[in-house]
């Protein structure tokens, strides 16, 4: 078995997966988003704090398994320098204390794998990962062989999603709590610009429509707040839609999967499902509680890092809070 532990952002998770069958034998995560709500974001600093207490208890309760234990993987990039900390240290502790191997895995390797808990793998993929701090399209043909395709250049999807819900006063995440609102507002009352629409870069840009949301808030009023919401929420996925459109001229999708917290936004999802069905694609989706982060899909990563051997020393194991895909 392996014990995996996520940490990269405000989720305290663990888990246990059984290596020869990929079973997953527990898993708990506590997320934190009360404590950051009244902020409006992740305070990293409490985050950390909040790790420290959370994930020593977590780990208590995977004591029977210790015994079984085969290697521990642990978060090490990308992520917030002070919360990577955190796991890394315990994923240390443990495996000194154990004295069993350790595994450094890519918190976006992870959210590709979300894909795959419990299951088998699926490659080659076009994966659309949509998170809180990424936007990106990725050619995966196995766990070593990921090509980036297309990504941000400032905010990500999600976060744009959470800085209009702060702007608005809803709280955090946003995602879920501007998804809501915009089912009572109207898509076409703001005509707001698709972000590159002209650029022929595949590259995506939240930072102008994010402001061209808090324009339209300091205009308006708490009234106009659900057809703010609904005409973001349209834009801010026919951004997506357009550029994936450009990429599929010339590389035709034949399986595309969408990971990350926002992989859960149901106007994206029925968007990208449209964009798919001339080509007859096929759409992969990881099972809603696995979209946001956790720990399952770091144990499924590890699984393969296992199988291949890639281990890294207690000495050597470092994080990498800016380590790109
Ligand atoms: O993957 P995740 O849990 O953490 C990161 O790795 O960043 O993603 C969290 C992000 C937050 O920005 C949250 O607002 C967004 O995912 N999110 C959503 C939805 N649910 C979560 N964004 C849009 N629509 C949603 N339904
Ligand atoms: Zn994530």
């Amino acid at each position: 078995m392996i014990l995996s532990i996520e940490s990269s952002c405000d989720d305290s998770a663990v888990a246990i997966t059984e290596i020869a069958t990929c079973r997953l034998l527990f898993h708990k995560k506590i997320s934190q988003e009360l404590e950051h709500s009244v902020y409006g974001g992740v305070v990293p600093e409490l985050a950390a704090r909040l790790h420290a207490e959370a994930l020593p208890k977590i780990l208590q309760e995977c004591e029977p398994y210790f015994d079984k234990l085969k290697a521990v993987a642990v978060t090490s990039s990308p992520g917030l320098a002070v919360t990577l900390v955190e796991g890394v240290t315990m994923a240390k502790a443990v495996a000194v204390a154990l004295d069993i191997p350790l595994l450094g895995v890519n918190h976006l390797v992870g959210h590709i794998y979300s894909l795959f808990i419990e299951k088998e793998t699926r490659f080659p993929l076009t994966v659309l990962l949509v998170s809180g701090g990424h936007t990106q399209v990725m050619e995966v043909k196995s766990l070593t062989e990921i090509d980036t395709i297309a990504k941000s250049m400032d905010d990500s999807f999600g976060e744009s999603f959470d800085k209009c819900a702060k702007m608005m006063g809803l709280g955090y995440p946003g995602g879920p709590l501007i998804q809501e609102l915009a089912k009572n507002g109207e898509r076409k009352k703001y005509n707001f610009t698709i972000p590159l629409q002209q650029s022929p870069l595949l590259a995506f840009s939240y930072s102008g429509l994010k402001n061209a949301v808090r324009l339209a808030i300091e205009k308006g009023t708490p009234d106009d707040y659900a057809d703010i919401a609904a005409s973001f929420e349209h834009i801010a996925t026919m951004h997506i839609i357009k550029k994936l459109k450009k990429y599929f001229l010339h590389v035709a999708p034949k399986c595309f999967a969408i990971v990350g917290g926002a992989s859960a936004n149901l106007y994206l999802r029925g968007e990208i499902e449209k964009l798919l069905k001339p080509y007859g694609a096929s759409l992969l989706l990881s099972e809603l509680k696995y979209c946001s982060d956790n720990a399952a899909m770091i144990g499924r990563v590890a699984v393969e890092m296992y199988e291949k051997g890639m281990f890294s020393s207690v000495e050597d194991l470092d994080i990498s809070p800016r380590s790109e895909l």
